[in-house]
């Protein structure tokens, strides 16, 4: 890139949050252009000796058909058909929100076509979060045509870059992998529609000269707050610079944008550490539970679930048996889970019924009242599974309704899970959407909780409600949904709901405004789930997390189960009579030391210690507030024969403090054998020299409570 001289009035914005500065510059053709994104300056003087750019810069939000000629932020087909678009930055102004939160607005214009763009940056201070999305409209005398439309667009500069993603599959989530990028383009996006991150996630860690890794060096983390479709271009140009525009993938989304009409861009989301990923992810933990995640500060329900346990095959009086072991447990609730809805089509299997949110009088004969009733009576809140976007062929939905359905008016339908998505770019489809939900809650007010699932991709893409505007689908269903969300979380803004899609093939920090919590994945093998929750955590607090113990992996100890479980928000979905008394007793242990320690265990600040791709072992801690508690899980995997054990170096302590060191969750009778159990160490020690709590046992596993005296 060449530094250009730039007239002595430029511009310059700066975007700080404690420890970061993302700051631009106008050129002296008065576009805005990327100075510097790193760590904070220092020195407000050094602003002045940043290379200022022109022309062949880092422009701030790239257009197409100029003289750039890698991947543009935005590309606009005018109405008069010119394919160029050029913006001059024209205002900007700062609204600060509180003492830790502002927003940045940019506006920038087209002298030559009547085209504004507003480019919103929000940073939130302490969390280190930096927020941006831009809003594009303009009063062309007929529609424009948006191409592609980022929600931001970044630049670095270093030696080498290093992608991890996070892709995968049902009951197979999140497999990091790294790989460096070298010239030309790496996408990373999915065209699924609903359940759209089957396959990939919508975030990745970007190292900076070396790869990400957990506890050193330069990294940004960043993902989409978009339900939907969504990309993630990384692009290495002629001059080894990188840039990375994040966003809706434009897909078959071709968009036509009315004058007046406002077209606004999903937040992408980032942060940028100095030490490594471990920083990063506690910046959004803790940035998830202040500001993003519903009810982010508030507590979280522990449940038994009945999925694992009967499937389909339940009634009254099994579910009634199931609150009552749910109540013997300790836990909070009863979740029903899918099959208690369909009269003509019953919900006995994944064929018939979805769209009929009625309760099935053959299994329910005195409907969700009694089971509400029930669970009262045994001494447990009652939530129940919905996924109301969702419809079988078979059922009275589709029947009456076929012009709600996404599918080809003249081809063959392919069936995903034997279901269709309904339309929700229609107006009708969300209002039968918010019914399905407030329905239920007016019949029975009591309703604790909602598991809202979606099981299928967008299958046979035609909107039946757009006609000619088919194009517009894949973003206005996503739109539709929100509003759906919206009136939901409006109207019933204390009911806590858990994302699920399939597995965690949905789990987005837009989605999560109005869910207080998701599901990872239907895979609670507890050895595949130490690796999923490792992948998950990078962007969420274990708050957002649920795990339950199941009977996934029975070659595996119901300790072993458990204590991987309650890394992140507790439940069951087992039948406790297929445990013995010493393992029922157990669990009961385990939920109880759970509902004492989650406070720190949810929100605390997590420290991810031993990698499980990195060894054959695994360590996670999480340390409370005022660092006086700490709760620190030890995993033995694979181990191998005489493996050489070594020891786990704690973090986040206070070095001048006394801890006692006490292993929990133990089987009864069993005494601990951690050698420094008991005793009292000084968190100087924890953290220099560690304790020595990994095994050569395969599937062992040690929960470790860690005091301030
Ligand atoms: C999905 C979910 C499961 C369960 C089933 C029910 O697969 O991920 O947890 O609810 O649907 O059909």
């Amino acid at each position: 890139m060449q530094v250009k001289a730039v007239s002595d009035n430029s511009k310059f914005i700066r975007i700080s949050t404690d420890e970061t500065d993302l700051l631009l510059r106008t050129g002296s053709n008065e576009r805005l252009y990327q100075v510097y994104l790193g760590p904070k300056l220092l020195q407000k003087s050094d602003l002045a000796n940043l290379p200022a750019f022109n022309i062949d810069g880092k422009e701030a939000y790239q257009t197409s058909g100029a003289e750039d000629y890698f991947e543009s932020a935005l590309a606009i087909t005018h109405a008069d058909g010119n394919m160029t678009t050029i913006l001059k930055y024209v205002s900007s102004e700062v609204k600060k929100q509180d003492e830790n939160v502002s927003e940045t607005i940019i506006t920038l214009k087209d002298e030559v076509y009547p085209i504004t763009v507003k480019l919103h940056y929000v940073t939130y201070g302490k969390e280190n979060i930096i927020k941006s999305w831009s809003e594009i409209s303009h009063s062309e005398r007929k529609p424009i045509i948006l191409n592609r439309y980022a929600s931001s667009m970044l630049y670095f500069e270093n030696p080498a870059y290093f992608l991890t993603e996070f892709s995968g599959d049902w009951a197979k989530e999140v497999n990091m992998s790294t790989q460096e990028l070298k010239f030309g383009k790496k996408i990373l996006e999915t065209k699924l529609g609903s359940r759209a991150g089957m396959h990939t996630s919508p975030f990745f860690e970007l190292g900076l000269g070396q790869p990400a890794s957990e506890h050193q060096g330069d990294v940004v983390l960043g993902t989409i707050g978009w339900t939907g479709n969504f990309r993630f271009t990384f692009e290495v140009d002629n001059v080894g610079n990188l840039r990375v525009s994040s966003g809706i993938n434009p897909y078959a989304s071709s968009y036509e944008l009315k004058p007046g009409e406002i077209f606004t861009t999903p937040e992408f989301i980032f942060t940028f550490s100095q030490e490594g990923t471990g920083k990063a992810s506690r910046n959004f933990h803790s940035w998830a539970r202040n500001y993003q995640l519903k009810d982010g500060k508030g507590d979280r329900l522990t449940l038994l679930n009945n999925w694992e346990n009967t499937s389909f095959n339940f009634n009254e009086e099994i579910l009634s048996d199931l609150m009552k072991e749910a109540k013997h447990l300790g836990v909070d609730m009863f979740l029903l889970d899918d099959g208690w809805f369909g009269n003509k089509y019953p919900r006995n299997d994944d064929h018939a019924g979805l769209g009929d949110w009625e309760a099935m009088h053959k299994k329910l004969p005195h409907g969700i009242p009694f089971l509400v009733n029930a669970a009262k009576e045994a001494g447990v809140k009652f939530g129940i599974w919905i996924e109301p976007e969702m419809v079988n062929p078979k059922s009275e939905l589709f029947e009456k309704h076929p012009d709600w359905v996404i599918h080809q008016p003249n081809r063959e339908t392919y069936y995903f899970r034997n279901q269709l998505v309904l339309d929700l770019s229609n107006p009708k489809v969300q209002d039968f959407v918010f019914d399905v939900v407030d329905k239920i809650m007016k019949e029975n007010p009591e309703v604790a909780f909602f598991k809202w699932d979606c099981n299928s991709p967008i299958t046979n893409i035609y909107s039946p409600y757009l006609k000619e505007k088919q194009n517009q689908l894949y973003i206005n269903h996503v739109r539709g949904i929100y509003n759906v969300f919206n009136r939901v979380k409006e109207k019933y803004p204390n009911i806590p709901m858990m994302l699920c899609s399939g597995g965690g093939a949905r789990c987005d920090y837009e989605a999560l405004k109005y869910f207080t919590e998701f599901w990872p994945s239907d895979n609670t093998d507890p050895i595949e789930r130490l690796y999923i929750q490792w992948g998950f955590s990078q962007f969420f607090p274990s708050k957002a997390m649920c795990a339950h113990v199941t009977s996934w992996n029975r070659n595996t100890s119901i300790k072993f189960r458990t204590d991987v479980a309650m890394m992140c928000k507790l439940g069951f979905d087992i039948g406790l009579k297929d445990l013995n008394a010493d393992e029922l007793a157990y669990c009961q242990n385990a939920v109880a030391n759970f509902k004492r320690l989650k406070g720190t265990i949810l929100d605390g600040d997590q420290y991810r210690l031993v990698s499980p791709y990195e060894t054959n072992h695994t360590a996670i801690m999480y340390v409370g507030q005022g660092q006086d508690k700490a709760v620190l899980y030890t995993f033995d995997i694979n181990p191998r024969y005489q493996e050489k054990l070594f020891p786990v170096k704690l973090q986040g302590l206070d070095p001048q403090k006394k801890y006692k060191v006490e292993e929990i969750n133990l089987m009864t009778g069993r005494k601990s054998n951690l050698k420094e159990n008991g005793r009292t160490l000084s968190g100087d020690y924890l953290m220099k020299v560690g304790l020595h709590p990994f095994t050569s046992n395969r599937t062992n596993s040690r929960i470790i409570e860690i005091t301030a005296e």
